[in-house]
């Protein structure tokens, strides 16, 4: 296993420990609202913490971007995107869909990511050019080919709306077009649901690099495709995804595409 990951793993447990101790007591925890519908608790700040200090002691020069704590800048070409706990409203609400996600970037481009759901031990991780696990073993995208028999997972435009009506249009187009259609509340476990199959294609707008830094490296270790509404290459950046298998990210383009003004 690649050192950077080995490391990566240490802290994603480490977090994973606070955000559980944390669940038993979610009824006493101090909640602060960073904007409208976004919540942070001192467990996020605690697990980032715990992420930054594991990261640090073994490469004191990397950068940093963490949701929490911002950005840092070291001294040499790697940066580790952070989010210690994907999916806060579910954790707030007992609702058993939350992970920590932490990548590593090497001169901008993706190299190690973990995606670690700890309530259910599922610790989905990948590095460059080597494949996607979860818990040891190969995972792959599915290969379901046709729209009308996927599986797909969103995310609901909630905090920032100015693009609420034209999510609600696409929503409808796809909900008419496949099988049906999931809200899970944490995307980086929705991009690795793509990475192991369990969901056929993912799309969501205005996401942070945090929430799928780590998704995106599974998605493309496991034989997926990843790319913002056009089809372009910017969407770590921009926060508008779509992910996929390669015959659902296609059609997922095709159906969407139209309705961007
Ligand atoms: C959120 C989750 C959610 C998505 C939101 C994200 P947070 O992250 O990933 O699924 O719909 O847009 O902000 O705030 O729980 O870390
Ligand atoms: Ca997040
Ligand atoms: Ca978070």
């Amino acid at each position: 296993m690649h050192p950077m990951l080995n490391i990566a793993i240490r802290a994603a447990r480490r977090a994973g420990d606070v955000i559980l101790r944390g669940l038993e007591q979610r009824h006493h925890l101090h909640v602060e609202m960073k904007g409208h519908n976004d919540f942070v608790t001192e467990i996020d700040r605690q697990a980032e913490s715990a992420i930054i200090d594991t990261l640090l002691t073994a490469y004191p020069h990397h950068s940093i971007l963490g949701e929490e704590s911002g950005k840092r800048t070291g001294k040499e070409p790697f940066q580790w995107i952070i989010d210690p706990l994907d999916g806060t409203t579910n954790y707030l609400h007992g609702h058993p869909q939350f992970a920590v996600s932490i990548a590593v970037k090497h001169n901008n481009r993706l190299e190690q990511a973990v995606v670690y759901n700890p309530l259910t031990e599922e610790l989905f991780t990948a590095s460059r050019g080597q494949g996607a696990l979860l818990n040891n073993k190969r995972i792959r995208v599915s290969n379901v080919p046709q729209l009308q028999t996927a599986l797909l997972g969103t995310g609901f435009p909630f905090r920032e709306t100015n693009w609420l009506d034209t999510y609600i249009e696409i929503f409808r187009d796809l909900m008419l077009k496949t099988s049906g259609m999931r809200r899970c509340g944490s995307a980086a476990l929705d991009l690795a649901y793509v990475a192991s199959g369990r969901l056929d294609g993912f799309w969501e707008f205005g996401l942070k690099p945090w929430d799928i830094a780590a998704g995106t490296l599974l998605v493309l270790e496991a034989g997926g495709l990843v790319s913002d509404m056009q089809g372009n290459n910017d969407f770590l950046e921009k926060g508008d995804i779509v992910a996929g298998n390669l015959k659902i990210h296609k059609q997922l383009l095709e159906i969407i595409k139209p309705h961007l003004k």
